[in-house]
């Protein structure tokens, strides 16, 4: 069995203020080899054509700041997002708009923009009810600290703090879930403020490869190699 080598923590305070991400240290070897353990729920594929498996244990759910304790994700989940808030000195700037949602509140929010903004924008921008990563504790939804945030698109800058988060979010196990040129795997649209955590390793080498989880979950089932090995 290969190992990963991941950055210390150390090491990661360095790269706060590099415009870079540099994933080059990460080595795959043959850590997904094909006796490797099933995909653990944190790599769980929710999509239009994946629901989420009922009955699905509610996750064990926490806050993910003291200013919004209504806001809620997986326990781990929140553990990680506090730390990497905090290690980048976001300093109140970058606010939790959606964590955790009840099936009940997917479909209120998906009946609801339906009425305000149409089907097309809904789909688009709404996951369908049972097929929404919200569902599952793991997605957080992200905003710039505004007077006025759209709670179904909220504005996520890629310059700025929300960009030194967005560089960072890989080594605290979140990823871009939605990104501009993705859309047609993932069937939604540009997401820039929607986090989806998956844990280390597999959000460095997802950042790495250039993949969304659709398909990197297809690419561990092919056995996970390097590009180029
Ligand atoms: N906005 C994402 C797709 C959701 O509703 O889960
Ligand atoms: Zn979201």
């Amino acid at each position: 069995m290969g190992r990963v080598y991941i950055q210390s923590e150390n090491r990661r305070k360095e790269y706060k203020e590099s415009r870079e991400v540099p994933l080059g240290t990460v080595m795959l070897g043959d850590f997904f080899s094909k006796d490797r353990e099933p995909l653990g729920e944190r790599l769980m594929l929710v999509n239009a054509s994946h629901p989420i498996p009922q009955p699905m244990n509610r996750p064990s759910l926490i806050p993910v700041c003291d200013e919004y304790p209504e806001i809620l994700m997986e326990e781990t989940a929140a553990q990680a997002l506090k730390r990497l808030l905090r290690d980048i000195g976001s300093g109140g700037r970058i606010v939790p708009v959606s964590g955790w949602r009840s099936h009940e509140e997917q479909q209120k929010i998906w009946d609801d923009t339906a009425a305000e903004r149409g089907i097309d924008f809904t789909r688009k921008y709404v996951a369908v009810p049972g097929c929404s990563e919200h569902e599952t504790g793991l997605a957080i939804d992200l905003a710039e600290n505004a007077p006025d945030i759209d709670f179904i698109c909220p504005e996520f800058p890629e310059t700025g703090i929300c960009g030194l988060f967005r560089r960072m979010a890989p080594y605290y196990g979140f990823v871009l879930r939605y990104p501009k040129d993705k859309q047609d795997v993932t069937g939604i649209g540009n997401e820039p403020w929607h986090f989806r955590y998956v844990g280390m390793p597999h959000a460095l080498i997802m950042q790495r490869e250039g993949l969304v989880l659709e398909e990197y979950v297809d690419w561990l089932e092919k056995g996970g190699r390097q590009k180029g090995a």
